[in-house]
């Protein structure tokens, strides 16, 4: 059967969410390899190495990531789309290190330009993704009007109030416009995108996207309809598979015993200020102060995977993170037993399959996060012990796995302490009932489907625009 080409095109190589969910296409996969490769014989070594996968690498030198990777991206424009601002040096200052950075993004988005433009042929499909490659829709159509061009937030876009401030808000919006569609995880993020385009850039927003001099971007999720939807999903059957093998169940077996006679509360996150760390740690230790009943029956694992180490706000929030972790543990542990165990790594992924099966509650705070998939994946893992989940209303899974999870505000401390009470006394008849609701939804969205929605609704953008002209 004949195959549409796909090339996927996303800062980092390869995105495992979306790679499993494009069998339906021939796909091609264009991103950094996340090393420095300085050297034509090591960069030809490699190319020949991930062609086998399907990967293409675009070598970005020590300098561009350092100023468009930790710099803009990481250091701009995460915190301000997670609502944190923008730092303030660059703030007080229209600095330098600003404009150069911006620069840089610029730079390493023509450099992602020029590999796809490579290696386009008539009819693909290109689909960018993130943050990180806002300004690729603008150089790819640069090159060629017609190449069918869609780009994905994995992140929240923010209101417009917020997005005002970056200095380079107009030319962001302009170059993410020149796609055909645009595509976000809620229906609030798609209304701030849109809004900022009116607002912003005046230009006109419509039911279908926005508007400019008769011109129309396709914006989805802007009608909440369920067909413009596109929350990411997980690859579920993945998970349920997964926890039928003998090494998981073993390693469940293990966890069962080490942590038999105490209820396990789980955090899974890479260690980000999106994350709400701190404040759930927080909301643990005031849980701990007011129940002295469970001290000694309830752990908190918390998986804090290191990320983007060389931005100075990563390394503050580690010292931060084992600072209070430190002084909990000092304070309600024993000679045989510690409240909190905190993991600054990584896990393999049947070793977290094993950790999400035997969790009686799972803690999600993030102040803001795009969609949070460890949330989808602990309900994957959780048929046989239909555990409890709390959950962010910040995140943009609230929107879906809210109605099973108890939602929380993750500034509110004394919420969350009581949520974490609820969650550990709630009676099994009522965790069975919010479980069935989040399983049911986890395993009928899946990422397959989310990729293959967004490339038809592509498609079918783009011959709308030709029957127009
Ligand atoms: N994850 C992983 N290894 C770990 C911990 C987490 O591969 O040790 C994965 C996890 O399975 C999930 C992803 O990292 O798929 C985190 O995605 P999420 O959307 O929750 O947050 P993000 O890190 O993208 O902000
Ligand atoms: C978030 C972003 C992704 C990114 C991931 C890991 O999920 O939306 O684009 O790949 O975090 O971050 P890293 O900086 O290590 O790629």
């Amino acid at each position: 059967p004949f195959r549409q080409r796909l090339l996927v095109v996303a800062n980092r190589l390869p995105v495992s969410a979306v790679r499993r969910g494009v069998k339906e296409f021939e796909a091609r996969w264009i991103g950094w390899a996340g090393v420095n490769v300085p050297d034509e014989i090591g960069q030809k070594a490699l190319t020949k190495a991930l062609a086998e996968k399907r990967c293409i690498p675009v070598f970005l030198d020590e300098e561009i990531v350092h100023q468009y990777y930790n710099g803009y991206c990481n250091n701009i424009l995460w915190p301000l789309f997670h609502y944190l601002g923008l730092p303030q040096e660059d703030r007080l200052a229209t600095t330098r290190s600003f404009q150069s950075q911006f620069a840089a993004y610029k730079k390493a988005n023509q450099m992602f330009a020029d590999v796809v433009n490579a290696h386009y042929e008539e009819g693909d499909v290109v689909w960018c993704h993130d943050y990180h490659l806002m300004y690729l829709p603008e150089c790819l159509k640069k090159y060629n009007t017609k190449m069918k061009v869609g780009w994905f937030l994995h992140t929240p876009f923010p209101s417009s109030e917020i997005h005002r401030t970056l200095p380079s808000r107009y030319e962001l919006l302009r170059s993410v416009l020149a796609a055909d569609l645009v595509g976000f995880h809620t229906y609030d993020y798609a209304r701030h995108f849109v809004s900022a385009c009116t607002r912003i850039l005046g230009l006109e927003g419509t039911p279908e996207g926005v508007e400019d001099q008769g011109k129309l971007t396709r914006v989805a999720a802007f009608f909440n309809c369920l067909k413009l939807q596109f929350p990411i999903g997980i690859d579920s059957d993945r998970f349920i598979r997964a926890l039928e093998l003998p090494q998981v169940q073993e390693h469940i077996k293990e966890l069962k015993e080490r942590f038999s006679g105490r209820k396990v509360m789980l955090g899974v996150d890479r260690l980000d200020m999106i994350k709400g760390i701190p404040q759930k740690l927080l909301a643990f230790e005031k849980f701990l102060e007011e129940n002295p009943y469970w001290r000694d029956k309830v752990v908190l694992l918390q998986i804090a995977v290191p990320t983007r180490t060389d931005v100075p706000e990563y390394q503050k929030l580690t010292s931060q993170v084992h600072e209070i972790v430190g002084r909990i543990n000092g304070r309600f542990g024993t000679l045989t037993a510690v409240p909190i165990h905190h993991l600054d790594c990584s896990l393999d992924f049947h070793a977290l399959c094993a950790l999400y099966a035997v969790t009686d509650v799972a803690l999600v705070t993030s102040l803001r996060d795009g969609m949070n998939l460890v949330s989808y994946e602990f309900v994957a893992c959780q048929e046989a012990k239909k555990g409890v989940l709390i959950l962010s209303e910040f995140a943009g899974a609230a929107q879906s796995l809210g109605a099973g999870a108890i939602l929380v505000n993750p500034w509110n401390i004394t919420e969350v302490a009581a949520s974490i009470g609820q969650a550990l006394n709630m009676p099994a008849e009522e965790r069975e009932k919010r479980h069935c609701h989040n399983f049911h939804h986890v395993t009928e969205h899946t990422a397959q489907e989310w990729a293959e929605t967004f490339v038809s609704e592509l498609n079918d953008t783009v011959v709308e625009a030709q029957l127009r002209t």
